[in-house]
């Protein structure tokens, strides 16, 4: 029967001890060592995990690795913490158990580590989401603030923890977590004032002063030098591995996440600081008042800014130091306070402040963290609480401690190895009785109401008269001598008598976890914990609200003379409720083992380990699992589990349950002493088996879903089926009758074709043929037309032949006319007189006709043209005639002014006030005024003139000014000569003996030539009393200047400045004038 589990598979060693063989001490120890040399730290004892410290982080808490336990089998990996963790959370969350994870052993072995690792796994596997996670983080962040004050380094431990934690952790019915509550248990307060070598004070001393600012600091009255602090030992003031400075921020993030307000911190660390300050404080002796010692305060300085701090007034602290108020029956006594009385009360107080301050903060911390809801819980509960210990020197708290061991040992004892035997009596299985160490008897040495030592500490404390350490111890060696664990030098039993290892002020425990030696000095105090009233009264009436709040019993108003519990009976009373509390829960063992005592990795110190072993009962713990089974369950719940592994079972088993999973079982074929058939339960000897069913059940339960997807999806096929077939018959329907339609309109469409032409044909042919009849009868009525024709014609020829060819003649001359003037008409040219088109003629013989149409459509066309002038522009077509008829083809200047209108008026006259003078002359009206070039008759230059004419004479004056140079009636005009050139020059020749002639003929230049010659010819033309100007166009005449007669000649040359002409005096007779080559 293989089995293939993790657990079992390439095991390093034995992972679960009930599978080691042979059983031996040794055998046990080796397989640890073998484990622990591989890494492997965790190993079974059935459903106990025990750890070994490896003194080294391990890749062995990751993510993944959380991934893989979760929802796991317990038997299923390799050990693990997380393995338990999981089996616990997942009993908790599906079958309503509530549990408690024990975690126990030495200090150093990793209990606290451990705690931590489970409650990380829990957070990790359990439900998600906004408020649950701030829950988990409220959870997971109380461990680093109640660290740094409860715990310190010790030899044994770094991080040792001083006071004993138990944590609820309570969740919702879906495994969510809601909250928490934290019970803690005796703080080791002593240490506040005193710490042996190599060990320190709580941590938080160092941590607030390496990590807080220099300002924070300043406000606390503190200094940075540790050395500065009685109360801090020196020695071993840092710590390898121990940044304090860091820590001090986590803790404040820490402490911000559980939801501390900041004014609390201020008033915790304030209360940290007045501890520190109150160590400083020292006395001396004074003088003796009425034969009692007395102290005073030494230096005050500390004392003040304590007072200070907590707002307290420095001659109450002051007097509370020196004096001691005792109250009894309404009276009160003062008695002064020595030096060493002072110190006490000093620590006292120190101790007292401080445990309470941590009492507090759990409570502060438990106001914040508890479920807000009144609903149902479950609970988890995590016990780390600190291991035995056994010093060189003990004392009260060690006795303490180990008394809290013991009692977990007898929960682990009730739980495991009683409960486990008397369940196989109850439910009637064969039990060879396993031999096993109840510790009942030392618990009950130590808590006995009546001879406990506990009971005889606390009567001695209550006890009038003088009370000592030694009284006590006397009484111990009276009521405990005849103990089997009560050892004591001075006890009736002789047997020590001569111990030397045993000294007289001690006694000694043998506690089931070795033997301890308690020195007696200081049970009496420790046990008593008083705190002198003044001492709280004092605290009382200090400024600071937290203060107050922790030492109520100093509020005068509330006067208590009934002495407050003492520490032991406390401790006792809180233990016992723990019990009770964890009895009713489901346990899960966590057993730490401390490989070495040199907190050091690697080394496996066997008699150390061996001890641990040997105390913490593993051998036993072992021997009864094997002797036993090593699993159980109820009849109806193991066949609700396996009833599918067997036919008879399966589905449902009709008679009693345990009949069920004997059929069951027998089915499978087991050995018979895998079984044992309880009352009410089916006990399985070995683990294996229980994998077998495990597996067997998994298989079967993949069957079984094969099946059940087997059958749903041929349900899933079969209905995917049908709905096809469906479908493919609507589908076809649709085809077929798509096709049949398709199929129906070809022919159809064919059928119409094959119609339209035969009937295309058939109306073809009777075409042809009523063609060929109307034909025939066009025949007949043509022929008998013409026979028809012929015959009147030969009738009636003799009438016409006289004169029908001249009307034939007539007829088709109209015809022809006819025919002409309708072309003609649709073929007119425009109405443009320049238009030269003119249609061409059809006929020979219409010539002169077609000739004389087209003049006089010309003219017609011209007079329907001249018709539509206004005066004006018929004025300036007459001159435009005249200068026509003048200069048209004789001066080659003419073509140049056909396109330049006459405008007369060039330099605006009436216009420019300049020429407002001129502009008189001219009485009604300028004709002409233009800008031209007057000729130096001497040297022929030219100089600018306006040139102006009016309807009697012509006058030339200065450009600019307008002044008259020269008036010419036109009356003393005679001629004008002009050259054929293309030039502007022309000479106004003067009548001989005209007053204006005197200086000779003007010689002019002008580019608008043709116009002032036409307005010049025209004027004179127009008046009667003249005669008209002669116009002499030639190249060569002469002109009269003063006596002389000159020729003036055109040559043709190049005029220089671009004028169009260029005169030169050649000499008497002749000026030559250079014109542009035409
Ligand atoms: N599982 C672990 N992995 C790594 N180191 C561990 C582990 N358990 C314990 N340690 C180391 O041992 C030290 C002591 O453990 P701790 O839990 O404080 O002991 P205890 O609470 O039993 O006194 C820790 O500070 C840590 O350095
Ligand atoms: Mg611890």
């Amino acid at each position: 029967m293989e089995v293939k589990t993790s657990l079992l598979d390439n095991m390093i060693g034995v992972g679960d001890m009930v599978l080691l063989e042979p059983l031996s001490e040794d055998t046990f120890i080796e397989n640890l060592k073998k484990r622990f040399d591989h890494n492997e730290i965790y190993t079974y004892i059935g459903s106990v995990v025990i750890s070994m410290n490896p003194y080294k982080s391990l890749p062995i808490y990751t993510a993944e690795k959380v991934e893989e336990y979760r929802n796991r089998n317990f038997y299923e990996l390799s050990p693990h913490i997380y393995a338990l963790a999981d089996e616990a959370y997942r009993s908790l969350r599906d079958q309503d158990k509530d549990q408690c994870i024990l975690i126990t052993g030495e200090s150093g072995a990793g209990k606290t580590e451990a705690s931590k690792f489970v409650m990380s796994y829990v957070a990790a596997v359990c439900g998600k989401g906004q408020e649950v996670n701030k829950v988990k983080e409220q959870l997971l962040q109380s461990n680093p603030v109640l660290e740094a004050f409860g715990n310190a380094k010790t030899v044994r431990n770094d991080n040792s923890s001083r006071f004993g934690k138990y944590m609820d952790i309570e969740f919702d019915f879906k495994g969510d977590p809601i909250g928490g509550v934290i019970s803690n248990y005796l703080l080791e307060k002593s240490r506040v004032v005193k710490q042996t070598r190599g060990e320190r004070n709580f941590h938080i001393f160092y941590q607030l002063l390496s990590g807080a600012s220099d300002d924070l600091l300043k406000k606390l009255k503190l200094d940075r030098d540790f050395s500065k602090y009685n109360y801090l030992s020196l020695d071993s003031a840092t710590v390898n591995g121990l940044d304090d400075a860091a820590s001090f921020r986590t803790v404040r993030n820490a402490m911000q996440i559980v939801g501390f307000m900041e004014d609390e911190v201020q008033s915790i660390l304030e209360l940290v600081a007045a501890v520190l300050k109150l160590g400083n404080i020292e006395f001396k002796p004074e003088s003796r008042v009425n034969e009692f010692d007395e102290s005073r305060v030494k230096d005050k300085n500390d004392l003040k800014e304590m007072c200070e701090l907590l707002g307290i007034e420095q001659f109450v602290l002051e007097r509370a130091f020196s004096f001691r108020t005792v109250e009894a029956k309404m009276e009160k006594v003062s008695t002064t306070l020595n030096v060493a009385q002072a110190y006490y009360a000093r620590d006292a107080l120190a101790k007292n402040l401080y445990s309470r301050l941590f009492s507090w903060l759990v409570n502060r911390i438990n106001e914040s963290i508890k479920a807000q809801t009144k609903k149902p819980k479950k609970v988890m509960g995590v016990l780390d609480i600190y291991g035995f210990e056994i010093f060189e020197d003990n004392s009260f708290e060690q006795f303490i401690i180990n008394y809290c061991n013991e009692k977990l040992q007898q929960i682990f004892i009730e739980l495991t190895l009683r409960e486990e035997q008397e369940e196989y009596v109850r439910e009637g299985i064969e039990w060879t009785n396993i031999e096993y160490f109840n510790n009942a008897i030392i618990c009950d040495l130590i808590e006995n109401n009546k001879t406990g030592i506990l009971a005889m500490l606390d009567e001695e404390c209550l006890r009038p008269g003088t009370v000592t350490d030694e009284t006590f111890l006397d009484k111990l060696n009276t009521v405990c001598a005849e103990h089997q664990h009560f050892e004591s030098r001075q006890s009736k039993n002789s047997k020590f008598l001569t111990d030397h290892s045993l000294p007289h002020n001690c006694f000694r425990i043998q506690h089931y976890a070795g033997k301890v030696l308690y020195r007696a000095e200081g049970f009496v105090d420790k046990n008593n914990d008083l705190l002198y009233r003044d001492l709280s009264q004092a605290m009382y009436k200090a400024n600071h609200s937290l203060m107050k709040l922790l030492f109520p019993e100093g509020n005068p108003a509330k006067v208590n003379l009934k002495r407050p519990p003492t520490a032991g009976f406390q401790f006792k009373a809180s233990v016992g409720t723990l019990m009770k509390n964890l009895l009713t829960k489901n346990p899960n063992y966590i057993r730490c083992i401390k490989p070495n005592d040199k907190k050091a990795a690697h080394i496996f110190t066997d008699s150390l380990v061996c001890h641990q072993v040997r105390y913490l009962g593993l051998m036993e713990n072992v021997r009864v699992r094997r002797a036993g089974y090593a699993f159980r369950q109820a009849y109806e719940s193991c066949l609700e589990r396996y009833k599918m592994l067997c036919k008879q079972t399966w589905p449902q088993w009709k008679g009693p349950a345990r009949e069920g999973v004997k059929v069951l079982l027998t089915s499978l074929q087991l050995h018979a002493e895998e079984f044992a058939y309880g009352r009410s339960k089916i006990f399985i000897r070995n683990p294996r088996t229980l994998f077998f069913l495990e597996e067997k059940r998994r298989q079967c339960l993949e069957d079984l879903a094969a099946l059940i997807q087997k059958i749903y999806r041929g349900w899933k096929c079969r209905t995917h089926f049908l709905l096809m077939k469906k479908s493919q018959v609507v589908v076809s329907a649709w085809y077929r009758r798509f096709a049949q339609q398709k199929k129906y309109q070809n022919i159809r469409c064919s059928a119409l074709v094959v119609q339209s032409f035969i009937r295309g044909w058939k109306a073809r042919k009777l075409l042809r043929e009523l063609k060929h009849k109307k034909r025939c009868e066009q025949a007949v009525t043509t022929i008998s037309a013409f026979w028809h024709g012929t015959q009147v014609r030969r009738e009636y020829r003799k009438f016409f032949r006289a004169n029908a060819g001249r009307k034939i003649y007539d007829f088709t001359i109209q015809r022809i006319m006819q025919k002409y003037f309708l072309g003609l008409k649709k073929t007119m040219p425009s109405m443009s007189p320049i238009d030269k088109s003119w249609p061409s003629r059809p006929y020979g013989f219409l010539d002169g006709t077609h000739k004389e149409l087209r003049r006089v459509f010309h003219l017609w066309r011209c007079k329907k043209y001249c018709s539509q002038f206004t005066v004006e522009k018929k004025a300036t077509y007459e001159e435009k005639l005249a200068a026509s008829e003048l200069f048209k083809d004789k001066k080659a200047l003419y073509p140049s002014s056909v396109g330049q209108p006459f405008k007369g008026d060039y330099v605006e006259i009436t216009k420019n006030p300049k020429y407002q003078k001129l502009n008189s002359l001219a009485e009604d009206k300028v004709l002409l005024a233009d800008v031209v070039s007057k000729i130096n008759r001497a040297n022929g230059k030219g100089a600018p003139r306006i040139f102006l004419l009016t309807k009697k004479s012509l006058v030339l004056a200065d450009q600019k000014t307008g002044q008259v140079k020269a008036s010419v009636p036109l009356l003393d005009l005679s001629s004008v000569s002009v050259s054929t050139q293309n030039d502007g020059f022309f000479a106004l020749k003067l009548k001989e003996g005209a007053v204006s002639a005197a200086k000779g003929d003007f010689l002019l230049s002008s580019d608008r030539l043709i116009e002032i010659i036409t307005k010049l010819h025209r004027t004179g033309a127009a008046s009667a009393d003249r005669n008209q100007i002669k116009i002499d166009i030639s190249d060569e005449f002469l002109v009269q200047f003063k006596q002389d007669k000159v020729c003036v000649k055109f040559i043709h040359g190049t005029p220089k400045n671009g004028n169009s002409v260029a005169c030169k005096r050649k000499n008497n007779r002749l000026l030559e004038v250079s014109v542009p080559s035409p």
